[in-house]
């Protein structure tokens, strides 16, 4: 090879890396973001990243687009290790006519999406565009669906992971809502379907970029995004520590870690962590912590229906999925949120065999019109029907109220709990004692000399009948009841027991049918 042949080669593939040049570059740094390339070289451990693609070009002569030269097609694709693990990512360059999606910039993600899921390893998108190439028509169109298309075969085989660092508007927030997760950067990043203009024109109502699709608009309200993150490299280090609980595929478990935590730590706190008086709240997420190695806790959508918890944890260093009431929320009530959220994340964590753990204090469903008209029952049904379907183990600790439908919803036996352990202070029946007194004992009080003291006495008995864990166990629907103290290592007791747990399910329509 000449040594000329090689400079031309090293001079375009300089240039294609200076994206848009440098004063675009100068106005990203200035709105606080990173360029694609930056982006990626944190996602990647150190001279990792393989990019691919870097010389597509696009074929668009509409409106002037024959002279317009787009470096790397305003996406940049490749692979690299992340924790030494094979990952595949794209990155739109916001640099580059806006980061917006053409024929290529499309075919270049498909192409990444595809060798992810051939190769088995998770994909994150990090997403800073304006759209659809307006210039492209039909063809960015086509490139979207393309991309959802992809999106929904990998669902469920390879984790796949969203960042939004920069716009995300119109047709194009499909592809993040198809994802697993959905990281959003604060200040920087919007999504949403119809701009404020558009609303404007359409509504008449007034919304700034920022309140309508914002990050936290998306973390606490829609529920769209599962993480915030301050900056740029933030979002990039928690999607590296997001994928460290995460196998690669669904054929693989999730990484085991070395643990210096002890195995038969024993956690006096817990023996008081529950108050007395069964109305006060108190945090679970301190439970939560307390029983998890070394008290690492990555929550998802921690903004979001925070009267359930949801996230991981690792255990005897294995990835466990928490979901979890939280009393100090609306009472720890199921609602229509509440639901929606645990229900996806039992899905996520059974497509990827991280076995799930389901900590107890509710006092049932969320009454009202709202609940109601909104749907509780169709929404209530997603987490019954996500405990039902996976097949990961699946342990329940009841900590304190588990009533009625709510109990059940929180995966006790009969849903497939392997292994269902309770606290001596669970109350575990159809209803709180005020509740049922009330019904069951509505003539004895009534009747009465002294309402009052009657209706105390029996909400009493009820409670000493009732409301333990003991009437439960006697039917072998609790399968031990322990001292909180000692729950950490009856949780590593039970994981092991249940780690070679085979169960299957009948062939749905996906299955193997014969042909
Ligand atoms: C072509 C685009 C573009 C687009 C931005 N650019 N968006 N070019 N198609 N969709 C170009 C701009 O012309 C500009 O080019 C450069 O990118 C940077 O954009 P600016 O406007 O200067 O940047 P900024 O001021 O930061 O504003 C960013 C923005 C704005 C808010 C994203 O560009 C914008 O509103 N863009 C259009 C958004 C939109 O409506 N997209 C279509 C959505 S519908 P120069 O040459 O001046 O540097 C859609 C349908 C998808 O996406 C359907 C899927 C099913």
């Amino acid at each position: 090879m000449t040594v000329n042949k090689l400079e031309e080669m090293q001079q375009s593939k300089a240039k294609i890396q200076q994206g848009g040049g440098e004063k675009k570059i100068a106005s990203q740094h200035e709105k606080g973001k990173l360029t694609a390339r930056e982006r990626l070289n944190l996602l990647f451990d150190e001279n990792t990243f393989v990019e691919l693609d870097a010389f597509v070009k696009h074929r668009c002569v509409n409106f002037g687009m024959e002279n317009v030269e787009a470096p790397g097609e305003g996406v940049v694709i490749g692979y690299g290790q992340v924790d030494s693990r094979l990952v595949y990512a794209y990155a739109q360059d916001f640099t580059v006519v806006g980061g917006s999606l053409g024929e290529m910039h499309a075919k270049k993600i498909c192409k990444v999406q595809d060798l992810a899921l051939k190769m088995g390893a998770p994909i994150v998108g990090l997403n800073d565009s304006g759209g659809a190439r307006i210039q492209e028509g039909v063809d960015a169109l086509s490139g979207y669906g393309n991309i959802f298309y992809r999106n929904t075969i990998s669902s469920g085989v390879i984790p796949q992971i969203t960042a939004i660092m920069g716009p995300c508007a119109g047709g194009a927030v499909y592809s993040p809502a198809l994802t697993d997760f959905v990281f959003m950067v604060d200040k920087t990043s919007q999504m949403f379907i119809t701009g404020p203009q558009v609303i404007k024109t359409v509504t008449g109502e007034e919304v700034s970029a920022e309140a309508l699709g914002g990050a936290m608009t998306h973390n606490r309200t829609s529920g769209v995004a599962h993480f915030k993150s301050a900056n740029d490299e933030a979002c990039i280090q928690e999607i590296r520590r997001l994928l460290s609980f995460l196998p690669s595929n669904n054929q693989e478990m999730a990484p085991v870690f070395e643990s210096s935590d002890d195995l038969n730590r024993i956690i006096p706190e817990l023996d008081t962590m529950v108050p007395e008086n069964p109305n006060k709240p108190y945090d679970m997420k301190d439970i939560i912590k307390a029983i998890a190695d070394e008290g690492d806790f990555l929550e998802v959508a921690p903004y979001y229906a925070t009267n359930m918890i949801t996230g991981y944890i690792r255990i005897n260093g294995q990835t466990v999925g928490i979901i979890a009431n939280q009393p100090k929320v609306l009472a720890g009530c199921l609602d229509i949120n509440a639901s929606d959220k645990a229900g996806r994340f039992i899905r996520t964590c059974d497509c990827f065999n991280v076995p799930v753990l389901n900590l107890v204090d509710v006092p049932g469903f969320l009454p009202g019109t709202s609940q109601e008209y909104g749907g509780i029952i169709r929404h209530g049904a997603k987490m019954l029907y996500a405990y039902s379907e996976a097949t990961v183990p699946k342990i329940t600790l009841i900590v304190r109220k588990a009533y009625g439908g709510a109990y059940i919803g929180m995966c006790n036996k009969e849903l497939g709990a392997d292994m269902v352990l309770a606290w001596p202070s669970a109350e575990i029946a159809v209803m709180g004692p005020e509740g049922a007194a009330n019904i069951i004992f509505r003539k004895e009080i009534s009747e009465s000399d002294n309402p009052q003291e009657t209706r105390a006495e029996l909400i009493d008995n009820y409670k000493r009948e009732f409301a333990t864990p003991y009437k439960a166990a006697e039917r072998g629907y609790v399968d031990d009841v322990i001292e909180p103290s000692a729950t950490r290592p009856r949780l590593i007791d039970a994981l092991n027991m249940l780690a070679s747990k085979r169960e299957t399910r009948p062939p749905k329509k996906h299955g193997n049918l014969p042909v």
